[in-house]
């Protein structure tokens, strides 16, 4: 009798445990070593979290989904990613708002990429022209002046000559904050006692 109901037991516990395998049902079926087998995939170098709805990510104001869209993105305004006109001519002025924030922005985009080698006057003394780089022209010369604010972008975008290209680095919008931060730096280095209010002038002098 007992060996009559250990059996039984055990056949219970068979019918129980081959239950769970394979059977038709419209719940996922009990696994019972998942192995890591079922879980979110991200590709290397995405970003590893889907932000919650309505949020952006610090720093990605202008990312993109996939490369399509931002294709698209770029084909559409080609001002503000390629700092061009339709006409292929270079954009004359900063195309996103000059406000306190963004110069703020652009100040310190500037200090982080370009001061390595401009030093943050834009001298063109930076540590890294000190210790041997190509030397680099003062940011404040008339020939730099003169560049319209689409061509200081496509600088910063492609590099030019011996200068390396950022465009990799920098969001779009943020080099438009530098270009509008470098035409503060121009303004400020190339300014004389008499460019100061009156009233301004005993706090300076
Ligand atoms: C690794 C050093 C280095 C860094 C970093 C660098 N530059 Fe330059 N830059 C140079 C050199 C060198 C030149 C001179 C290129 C030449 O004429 O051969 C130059 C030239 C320039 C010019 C003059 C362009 C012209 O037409 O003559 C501008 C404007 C400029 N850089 C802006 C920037 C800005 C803005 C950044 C930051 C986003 C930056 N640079 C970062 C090295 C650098």
């Amino acid at each position: 009798m007992k060996r009559f109901s250990s059996l039984f037991c055990l056949f219970v516990l068979m019918l129980l445990v081959s239950g769970c395998r394979g059977e038709r049902s419209e719940k996922t079926p009990f696994h019972l070593n998942p192995n890591m087998d079922f879980q979110a995939k991200f590709k290397a170098q995405s970003f590893s979290q889907k932000p919650p709805e309505g949020t952006v990510q610090w720093g990605s104001e202008r990312s993109f989904s996939d490369s399509s869209t931002r294709a698209d993105a770029i084909k559409s305004d080609s001002v503000f990613y390629k700092g061009k006109n339709e006409d292929g001519t270079w954009v004359n002025k900063v195309p996103s708002e000059v406000d306190a924030a963004f110069l703020i922005r652009g100040e310190e985009r500037y200090n982080i990429y370009c001061a390595v080698c401009h030093d943050r006057t834009g001298s063109g003394k930076g540590l890294v022209i000190q210790r041997g780089f190509a030397p680099a022209p003062n940011l404040s010369e008339d020939r730099v002046v003169a560049l319209s604010d689409g061509e200081l972008f496509g600088v910063i975008s492609h590099g030019v000559r011996n200068m390396p290209a950022y465009r990799k680095q920098i969001p779009e919008e943020d080099r438009w904050a530098i270009v509008a931060h470098l035409r503060v730096l121009q303004k400020v280095t190339r300014s004389s006692i008499s460019d100061v209010p009156h009233y301004m002038k005993s706090e300076v002098q």
